[in-house]
This record gives C-alpha cells, sequence and structure tokens, in this order.
C-alpha cells in the first residue's frame, strides 16, 4: 500500500494505491465502519464483506436519489451509528456519491471513505468530494462538496466489472487526456481497451495518473469558479443526450467530446478534432449520432454550468489543453443544428 495525501482547502484526503481490500481494516475500524454498497458488488465480491457492517442497495443510476438516502439514514439509525461512525462507499459512482452524501447530511455529517470498484469511480466519481442525488431528470441536482478522509484503491476488484462499465471509465480517460494531459493522450491513443484489462501493471499507472490529474484541478479549484469546469468536458450535451435517449454515459460523453471538438474548430482554432473521434472509435465508442435539437437543447440549458444566456463551454484549444469558452446560447443552438445536419449528410 502506497500512501500519498491530497490537501484540499476543505480537507486533506489519504489516498492508498495499490492496497487489497483485505488492507481495509488497517484504514478503517472494523468497529465503527458500515460498507455501503450495491447487490452487484455484494455478490461479485462476497466473501470480502465478511465481518464488516454492511448497508446493500439495489444497484444502478436510479437509485440515486432522495429516497434511498433515506432508507439509509433508517438503516443507520438501526446500527446505532453516532458520529464516531464511518461510512465506507464500496461501489461504483452511484454508491460513492449516496454514501458522500448521507455522511454528510446524518447527525450533519460523519467521515466517510470510499473504495471504488468501477473504473469510473477510480478514476473520477470518487475524486474531488462532490456527493449528491439526483431529482427527476436532471442529474446531481442536490448534493453537497466535501472531501472524503481517504481512497482505497484495489485495482483487481475490476476483475469483475463488465466490459460495457470498463468502456464508460475509458470515456472519462479519455477526457482527462484531452483537456489536461496530452502525453496522457498519446499514451491512449497507442493503446486499447484489452491492454488495459489484461496489463495490471498498466492499469494501475494510468489510474493513478488520472487520480492526480483530477486531483490537481480539484486542488486549484475545489468549489468550481474555474478550472474544475474543464473536466464537464463532452457533459454539456452529454447529459443532455443521455437523458432523451438510450445511451450509457460513456457513450454519451463520447458523443459530446466529439461535438465540443467540433465546436473548438469552428470556434478557436483547433486542428485535431479528428484525432479525439479516433481515440473514442478505439476505445468502443460512439462519435456520431442524429438526435432532435430542440429536445436536447431544451435540457442543455438547465446545465448547472449556464450563466443566464450564456454557457460555459469546454473547448480545446490544443490536444491535452481545455479553455472554457462563454458561447451565447442562441448561438450554440446554431452549431448544434449544424453538426446535426453535418452527422445526418455522413449517415
Ligand atoms: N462525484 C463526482 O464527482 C462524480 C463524477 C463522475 C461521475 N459521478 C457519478 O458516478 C455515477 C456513475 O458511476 P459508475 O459508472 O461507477 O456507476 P455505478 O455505480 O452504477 O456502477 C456501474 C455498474 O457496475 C457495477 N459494478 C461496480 N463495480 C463493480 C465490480 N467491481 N464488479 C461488478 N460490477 C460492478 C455496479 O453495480 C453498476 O451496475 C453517476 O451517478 C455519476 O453521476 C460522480
Ligand atoms: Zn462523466
Amino acid at each position: 500500500m502506497l500512501k500519498k495525501t491530497y490537501t484540499y482547502s476543505s480537507g486533506k484526503v489519504d489516498v492508498y494505491f495499490d492496497a487489497a481490500f483485505g488492507q481495509l481494516n488497517k484504514v478503517v475500524d472494523k468497529k465503527n465502519a458500515i460498507l455501503i454498497t450495491d447487490e452487484h458488488v455484494f455478490k461479485a465480491h462476497h466473501a470480502k464483506f465478511k465481518n464488516w457492517n454492511v448497508i446493500t442497495l439495489k444497484p444502478g443510476e436510479a437509485y440515486k436519489i432522495q429516497p434511498t438516502a433515506d432508507a439509509i439514514v433508517e438503516q443507520l439509525i438501526a446500527f446505532q451509528a453516532d458520529r464516531s461512525s464511518v461510512l465506507v462507499g464500496v461501489g461504483g459512482g452511484v454508491i460513492t456519491d449516496l454514501t458522500g452524501y448521507v455522511a454528510s447530511i446524518y447527525m450533519r455529517g460523519i467521515q466517510f471513505g470510499f473504495v471504488p470498484t468501477s473504473l469510473l469511480a477510480m478514476v473520477d466519481a470518487s475524486i474531488g468530494g462532490k456527493n449528491g442525488v439526483d431529482v427527476g431528470e436532471y442529474k446531481n441536482m442536490v448534493g453537497i462538496i466535501r472531501q472524503p478522509l481517504f481512497l482505497f484503491y484495489d485495482t483487481s476488484l475490476l476483475s469483475t466489472l463488465p466490459h460495457h462499465e470498463w468502456v464508460n471509465g475509458c470515456a472519462e480517460i479519455i477526457k482527462h487526456g484531452a483537456v489536461l494531459d496530452a502525453k496522457l493522450f498519446k499514451q491512449l491513443a497507442q493503446l486499447e481497451i484489452q491492454a488495459l484489462k489484461t496489463d495490471k501493471k498498466l492499469l494501475k499507472a494510468i489510474v493513478r495518473r488520472n487520480v492526480e490529474l483530477k486531483s490537481a484541478v480539484v486542488k486549484r479549484d475545489e468549489f468550481e469558479k474555474g478550472d474544475r469546469k474543464l473536466l464537464n468536458f463532452g457533459h454539456t450535451l452529454g447529459h443532455a443526450l443521455e437523458t432523451q435517449y438510450e445511451l450509457t454515459h460513456g457513450q454519451a460523453v463520447a458523443l459530446g467530446m466529439v461535438f465540443a471538438a467540433w465546436l473548438s474548430e469552428q470556434v478557436i482554432g483547433f486542428k485535431q478534432a479528428s484525432s479525439v473521434e479516433q481515440v473514442l472509435v478505439q476505445y468502443g465508442l460512439p462519435t456520431r449520432a442524429v438526435f432532435d435539437v430542440d429536445r436536447v437543447f431544451e435540457i442543455l440549458k438547465m446545465d448547472k454550468k449556464r450563466l443566464s444566456k450564456q454557457m460555459r463551454f469546454v473547448l480545446m484549444s490544443k490536444l491535452g489543453k481545455g479553455e472554457i469558452v462563454e458561447i451565447p446560447l442562441t448561438v450554440l443552438k446554431k452549431y448544434l443544428i449544424a453538426f446535426n445536419t453535418l452527422n445526418k449528410k455522413q449517415k
């Protein structure tokens, strides 16, 4: 186990790399800890949960809602959890978001940590202290920014992760490369998903690089006044598509990234949109789709990145460098129509 401490304005986070689940009791006291997981993770890693207090939830984004938080609170009361209790989210991003959120409201806030078990949670969701739940079709509408005590990385947990969830995680890794790290982007362009799934050393190195990249951005801008917005690359259109169509998060974000890269060429003279598209294809992600612009635009307007009649849109000025550009909503809609028409022609 290698421990690294990341200091944010709101608190310190101990990050354990190269850890094995069996060492979790060295990081948190079994007596005080309550693990929160979902049925998939519990079934896949059943033996690991032995002798721990566990709350097992139904899996899926549909359960990342206030009623689930309320149900967890009831179970915490049944467990007689108090201010010395530590909640440990063992799961994907749904579980880590819920765990951090409930820990932040239970008894006005108790401590929590994460054992991310999906690639997406390892490289993205568990980092940065954003915790919350969805409200209707609006994702993460309610929540809080509060840092966990620790992050515990056991990449061997990924051995049971379904393939399409690997693809989802890769979309966020590609995002990090695109707007934060040209070297990572180029490395990804040389690889494919199978290499990550089979080469344990490579996987660990890529996960760690992503933790470092996201942590550094969050450290610079914990409360999302500037740079942290870069992490929304591909997500403005991505979220809108995700709510309207049967797409996974990674697929929706991939489509959003292709639009954002194309828009970067139109607006700020970016030259390598085709490289972005190429990498996404390599990782099994879709890059072109035709959608109902009016419907998608209605949702997109509700994005938290909107500033009255402008949208703060994340573009790429070059590979590895994102830039936030304010685009009037009316202009954005024209570009969406143009992009959609382009894709229709290519079909
Ligand atoms: N807080 C943040 O900053 C942040 C950032 C990005 C995403 N998120 C949130 O994360 C969520 C998405 O995360 P996710 O993709 O991990 O979703 P998820 O938690 O739903 O996990 C995906 C699926 O994989 C299963 N799973 C997870 N680990 C497994 C394992 N080791 N073996 C077998 N099955 C496993 C889960 O049960 C689930 O079915 C979204 O709700 C999103 O809003 C939050
Ligand atoms: Zn995402």
